[in-house]
């Protein structure tokens, strides 16, 4: 059996889900395919089950990419406002959580059902639970195999995301489909992730497991300043995750532990003004107590302040304003937000998101080397990236 259509799209997430209803609104004839039998799982426990939906501040210097310039006609064609549009359309109501990321009220659930809703709308063809046997091409139109059955189309998109998460449904399919193609793909590695430590710091971690702070965490120039948390595992929380993006195996990474402060001048005036308060109190006054505890321990100072000798207490405040420690390496896909790296961006059109050397194979979402900061960038990027194609396909 053969089923002809005028697009189909592989993988019903975000980017997926999006380029679907935009080539069905053009009265195109869609499939949209998807190997789980559950649609939506990312979007359904993305931003701890709220779904920050997209930001407010979405701009092209919010992404990496090797290709910077790759992504601002997509973000031009389909902005945020028009992602917030669509959201207000269906009356999911939203807030802003911090530095401009939207959340929905209520559940991420919402947003699924909305572009479900608008997919059965357009018209469009969803079929789950769909093993891909095979894809090709031949005069001009491309196959789907799925068990003995064929499908055909004019236009194909790959919309099945990057390997985050395999637990869920994450696989190599789009990259394998790019090497099929010969489309270079660049390295993908795993990135807004938690980073893991030696023994050393590690037990360090262990012990203020559970605990919260702001911070400025960089790496070379790049800098965010988010909360950071303590795991058992080692170092998450927002600034980390963040950095994790750009860190490079075998380097260090820089913790300003107190952002706001001086540490050195701090600890210079309390010696001046009470040189008999004890060192421990001093720090608890910046830090959490068991922060503060652990770091003089490490430092190996105690007692009242006049007895330390200025090299130690620099020493000391240097460790509170610039930490500077070196990853092991991250948690992996396991627990990765998003993967960096993906289908090179030189062999996409940034107007259509169309293959230049394939006609009508389109590649959109987390799959294209295009990875935005932690904050509803990566959702917005899967709109934009999916609605260009969809008026294209
Ligand atoms: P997505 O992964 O959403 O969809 C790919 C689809 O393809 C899936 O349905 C999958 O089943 C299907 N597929 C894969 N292989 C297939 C195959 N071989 N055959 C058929 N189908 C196949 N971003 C953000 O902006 N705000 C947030 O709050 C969060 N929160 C968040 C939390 C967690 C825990 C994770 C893991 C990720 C986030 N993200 C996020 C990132 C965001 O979820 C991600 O960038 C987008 O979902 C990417 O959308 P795509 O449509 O490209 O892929």
């Amino acid at each position: 059996m053969t089923e002809k259509y005028d697009v189909i799209i592989v993988g019903a997430g975000a980017a997926g889900m999006m380029s679907a209803i935009e080539a069905g609104k053009r009265g195109r004839k869609v499939l949209l395919v998807d190997h789980a039998k559950k649609i939506g799982e990312k979007i359904r426990i993305s931003g701890g089950g709220r779904c920050n939906f997209t930001n407010i501040h979405t701009h092209p210097d919010k992404f990496i990419s090797k290709n910077p310039n790759f992504i601002i006609s997509a973000l031009k064609q389909y902005t945020q406002n028009d992602f917030i549009r669509l959201i207000k359309k269906h009356n999911i109501k939203f807030h802003e959580k911090k530095l401009g990321q939207l959340f929905c009220d209520e559940s991420a659930q919402q947003v699924i059902e909305m572009l479900l809703l608008e997919c059965k709308e357009a018209n469009v063809i969803l079929k789950k639970d769909m093993k891909i046997k095979d894809i090709d091409k031949k005069d001009d139109k491309y196959f789907i195999t799925v068990d003995s059955d064929k499908y055909l189309s004019e236009s194909l998109i790959i919309a099945t995301g990057g390997l985050s998460i395999p637990k869920i449904g994450a696989t190599q399919f789009g990259y394998d489909v790019a090497k099929k193609f010969n489309l270079k793909v660049v390295e993908t590695l795993p990135a807004l992730v938690p980073l893991t430590f030696n023994e050393k710091i590690l037990s360090i971690c262990k012990k203020l497991t559970g605990l919260s702070i702001e911070t400025v965490v960089s790496f070379k120039k790049v800098f965010f300043e988010e909360g950071m948390l303590f795991t058992h595992r080692g170092l998450s929380g927002p600034s980390i995750l963040q950095i994790s993006s750009y860190w490079k195996l075998g380097e260090n990474i820089r913790i300003n532990l107190s952002p706001k402060l001086d540490v050195a001048k701090f600890i210079n005036d309390k010696k001046n003004i009470n040189p008999k308060q004890d060192i421990n109190i001093i720090i608890s006054e910046l830090l959490p107590k068991r922060l503060a505890h652990i770091i003089c321990n490490e430092n190996n100072v105690s007692g009242n302040i006049c007895e330390i000798s200025n090299k130690i207490l620099d020493r000391l405040s240097d460790s509170i304003n610039t930490w500077e420690i070196k990853p092991t390496g991250s948690e992996g896909y396991r627990t990765a937000e998003v993967t960096l790296g993906g289908i090179d961006t030189n062999e996409i059109s940034s107007k259509t998101m169309m293959s230049k050397k394939h006609p009508g194979l389109f590649f959109v979402g987390e799959v294209v080397d295009v990875t935005g900061h932690l904050g509803g960038y990566n959702f917005q990027w899967a709109w934009s990236s999916g609605y260009v194609a969809g008026q294209h396909a």
